[in-house]
């Protein structure tokens, strides 16, 4: 059975968590293939609100395998604290499974990420300052640590303690901060690789055995599309790739193993960090996107940038990850306009662009070219079946679907799991071949 795949289509925090963990019912494992703990991901379970950064957000059901994949980045303080808090909630974390392969986020990587921040001064990337561009800088390098260095705890020990010696020369010597301690960081991460050796595994071959056993796996994708290290606004991205194909390199598996591929899209956009946004909203309607739709991010709280909805970058979404299917979150924030925008094209220097630009100096001067939709100003975040959303709001997600070219096959109008609308006709199918029974959620 092919795995199904669902990732962000624009600059993170889609709503990737709450979708999921709507799917990973039905699923047997669910894998994460990139990023690292720069993620937040949010679910809602009755009144607990649960925040996570490395552990798979299918972590909630018991039958689920959760898998960190060899193209994750993994801090252990942070997993290890995860794992702790998600126990503390009653949730079994003994079935976690983490690839020998998963490079080590170190405290000189989480250093030097605000270290070059910093030197980057008003031009600075508005990284989450979690370490990430150094981690996989290193692993590029062919410098970096894993996983399985932890394996030989003598060697390990020593590694750490060379790692650090040699970064600090870089801390102090060209940014002239303090340098770490050595033998701290080596006896800190000496005890972390003793809690998580027995989470280690061979997670490729778990991953191969669950497909060719015909079960179903879901990979899940961190950050967005538009924030893929290749394919996005560079340098304003993230330091992995978060495309859709990402998924074959970072869980080991081939492309003949993903079958449906699912994009989530707000019905409006949001970036946190720095660089260009096309539709942002720096008044009063995107402060009204900000507060309704509480837009601070998972992990550093910052405030999200808001704006309409971009079908440009949208469609390139849908192109280069070849999505099946889309997922439509937050629907319900777009009740409070009068009027919803949606760009469908650029215009720059007089011209009209329907492709997303690859060049980020053209992206930069793009004017958004916008068509209007009459708003529905009622509440809908108690609509279950697309029958009982108002026609306007049904008006505009034919449009977006019809402009994307691909189906909606859910709509969220709100944070927990029962917002949620299905469709494809026959309201309880969601995947091809594949049954979610929405009576059974809590
Ligand atoms: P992710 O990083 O893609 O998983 O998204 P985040 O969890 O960072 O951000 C999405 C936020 O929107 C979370 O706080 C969710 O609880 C919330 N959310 C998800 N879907 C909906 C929705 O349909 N309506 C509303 N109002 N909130 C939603
Ligand atoms: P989820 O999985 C939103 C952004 C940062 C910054 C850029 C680079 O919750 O959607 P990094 O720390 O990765 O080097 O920062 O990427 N960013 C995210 N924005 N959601 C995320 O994850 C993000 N992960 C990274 O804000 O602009
Ligand atoms: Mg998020």
């Amino acid at each position: 059975m092919p795995g199904i795949v669902v990732i962000g289509t624009q600059w993170g925090d889609e709503g990737k968590g709450k979708v999921i963990d709507l799917l990973a019912d039905d699923m047997h494992m669910v894998v994460r293939f990139q990023g690292g703990n720069n993620a937040g991901h949010t679910i809602m379970l009755g009144d607990t609100t649960i925040r996570l950064h490395l552990v798979p957000s299918g972590i909630l059901y018991p039958h689920i395998t959760p898998v960190i994949g060899g193209g994750v980045i993994v801090n252990p303080a942070v997993l290890l604290d995860e794992m702790e808090r998600l126990s503390s909630l009653g949730i079994d974390v003994e079935r976690l499974r983490v690839s020998y392969n998963s490079h080590l986020i170190m405290p000189y990587h989480v250093v030097l990420d605000g270290l070059m921040e910093e030197r980057r001064g008003g031009g600075r990337l508005g990284t989450t300052l979690r370490g990430i561009g150094p981690t996989y800088a290193d692993k590029a390098a062919r410098q970096g640590l894993r996983m399985q260095d932890m394996l030989d705890a003598s060697a390990f020990f020593r590694k750490v303690k060379e790692a650090v010696e040699e970064k600090n020369q870089l801390i102090q010597g060209v940014y002239g901060a303090d340098p770490l301690d050595p033998v701290a960081v080596a006896e800190e991460y000496a005890e972390y690789a003793q809690r998580l050796r027995p989470y280690l595994a061979d997670t490729a071959s778990l991953v191969r055995g669950a497909l060719d056993e015909g079960k179903n796996v879901l990979f899940e994708g961190a950050q967005g599309f538009m924030l893929d290290m290749d394919n996005g606004t560079y340098p304003f991205v993230t330091s992995s790739n978060t495309v859709a194909g990402a998924v074959c390199a970072g869980a080991g598996v081939g492309p003949r193993d993903v079958g449906e591929i699912i994009g989530v899209t707000k019905a409006y956009v949001t970036r946190v960090g720095g660089g260009p946004f096309p539709t942002e909203q720096d008044n009063e309607i995107g402060r009204a996107m900000q507060e309704v739709g509480r837009e601070f991010g998972t992990t550093t709280g910052r405030r999200r940038r808001c704006g309409w909805l971009d079908m440009v970058a949208l469609k390139y979404a849908v192109r280069s990850n070849t999505l099946t299917s889309l997922a439509l979150t937050k629907l319900d924030v777009l009740s409070q306009f009068d009027t919803v925008r949606v760009c469908v094209a650029y215009r720059y220097r007089g011209e009209l662009i329907k492709e997303f630009p690859p060049v980020l100096d053209v992206l930069c001067r793009c004017e958004p070219v916008y068509r209007d939709f009459p708003g529905w100003r009622v509440d809908i975040s108690g609509a279950r079946r697309l029958e009982e959303l108002p026609v306007e709001a049904r008006s505009y997600l034919d449009f977006v679907q019809e402009s994307a070219g691909v189906p909606i096959r859910l709509v969220s109008v709100g944070p927990e799991r029962r917002q949620t609308i299905l469709l494809d006709g026959d309201e309880t199918r969601l995947l091809q071949g594949r049954f979610l029974f929405f009576d059974d959620l809590p």
